[in-house]
């Protein structure tokens, strides 16, 4: 197991250009399994879940090609239809192939995802949404079992407890592709890459309306072709080196990123008092000594992200005054809190809300990082306090980042890999 050793205290500079978004790249991975027709997807970031979901596409059958961020692949026939347990434990978002077997087989077994750190991780709405266009779910031995005779395109309803859901948008979307008729979906997850994967489908030839709102119209039964696509820049990567810049009371350009898939992250770092200038692909953040504390409620899209709520907390545990984050969307989801305070930071959690007071300084530790998010909140944590920052279990972070201590090092930064 490798760790991070991070001397802080030194001021960034330069530009940063973003990879593509890791969150589109699962499941266009999974549609591609839709066409028998060679896809090449473009700027897919090379992290360590989406070679996990090569290695799922390959089991089902696909060939492929992974050079330089283009991936070249294609399924000319299935022939599995089980994600197996060794493959989805490592990676929850391995469901999505359960919508594109349905949609291209009728038929799928797939592991179910479980928990993991940041808390219980329901699939009830998937499995609702399948089951309203004529799939016959059942579970058994720790697997989703998936049968359907016919598809019929309905209206589904994805309206859980905490809102819709990104995953089950997706995963009925594909389904949907080749059911009989229209398939309306409400409340459909708008987020960014739900739109990207609803946009790739249409570049394969199928009938997909009103993605990046809460209705997706889907009209199924169309014949998929092959396809050059783009995948989307991460906004959780652009929104990470914002507060970077931030953090370390630095300036950055960050390029080949959305601004526009940014406005929650953004809008929040000028209420903070940081400086943003935006342009069509890229922004500069500029961090000061001035910055205050705010209040954060995390929401689904185009509000704060969960995605971004660690990295904010490592932010406002620098800044003067008294902030809130309330978390929203996953009940776990403070980990990290617990290791900012072993490097000075001041921190109470009541149950979904976090009261963070600011400090003069955060001091080096050892810490531990527990998931994707709450690893690079503690480097960037590290990257601003005094001395040597020691990070243990970046695994985590390989998942979601591309070459992260590479982009700081090119920065400024003093980071190195280091195995244990
Ligand atoms: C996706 C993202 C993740 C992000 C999250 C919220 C991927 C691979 N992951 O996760 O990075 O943090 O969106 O933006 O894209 N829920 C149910 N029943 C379900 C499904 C979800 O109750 O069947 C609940 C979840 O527990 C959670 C909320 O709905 O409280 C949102 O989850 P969801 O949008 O499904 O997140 P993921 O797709 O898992």
């Amino acid at each position: 197991m490798e760790r991070f050793v991070i001397e802080g205290g030194k001021n960034l500079s330069g530009e940063v250009t973003i990879s593509g978004a890791k969150n589109s790249a699962l499941p266009i991975i999974a549609a591609v399994l839709l066409t028998d027709k060679e896809v090449v997807l473009e700027n897919v970031p090379d992290l360590i879940d989406v070679r996990t979901m090569i290695e799922l596409a390959k089991h089902l059958g696909a060939h492929v090609e992974f050079n330089n961020n283009i991936l070249k692949i294609q399924a000319r026939k299935i022939s599995k239809i089980t994600a197996p347990y060794e493959i989805v434990r490592r990676m929850r978002a391995s469901y999505y192939v359960l919508g594109a077997l349905i949609a291209r087989e009728r038929e799928a077994k797939v592991s179910l995802p479980g928990g993991c750190a940041i808390g219980p991780r329901p699939i009830d709405l998937h499995i609702k949404g399948l089951k309203t266009l004529g799939v016959d779910i059942e579970i058994e031995d720790g697997y989703i079992n998936a049968r359907a005779k016919k598809l019929k395109g309905r209206e589904v309803n994805l309206q859980g407890p905490k809102g819709t859901s990104v995953g089950a948008t997706i995963n009925v979307m594909l389904a949907a592709t080749q059911a009989t008729g229209q398939t309306i979906i409400s409340p459909a997850a708008c987020e960014p890459e739900v739109e990207d994967v609803a946009n790739f489908l249409c570049h394969l030839g199928f009938d997909i309306s009103g993605q990046g709102t809460h209705t997706i119209i889907v009209k199924g039964g169309c014949a998929p072709s092959g396809v050059h696509y783009t995948i989307i820049p991460d906004r959780i990567e652009a929104g990470t080196f914002a507060i970077a810049a931030a953090i370390t009371r630095s300036t950055l350009s960050i390029s080949d990123c959305r601004p526009d898939h940014l406005t929650g992250i953004l809008e929040k770092l000028e209420e903070i008092g940081a400086t943003v200038e935006k342009s069509e692909n890229k922004i500069v953040v500029t961090g000061n000594h001035q910055m205050r504390a705010t209040n954060i409620f995390v929401a689904s899209y185009p509000g704060f992200p969960t995605d971004m709520q660690a990295q904010c907390m490592a932010l406002l545990s620098t800044v003067p005054g008294t902030s809130i984050i309330k978390e929203t969307i996953f009940e776990n989801r403070f980990m990290q809190a617990l290791e900012l305070m072993r490097m000075g930071a001041d921190i109470t959690i009541e149950g979904d809300t976090a009261v963070i007071k600011g400090v003069q300084r955060l001091s080096g530790a050892a810490v531990m990082a527990s998931d994707l998010r709450a690893s690079a909140s503690l480097v960037l944590a590290g990257l601003v306090a005094d001395g040597e920052t020691v990070i243990r279990r970046i695994y985590h972070l390989d998942r979601g980042y591309e070459k992260f201590e590479v982009k700081l090092s090119l920065l400024g930064a003093r980071i190195k890999r280091r195995p244990e």
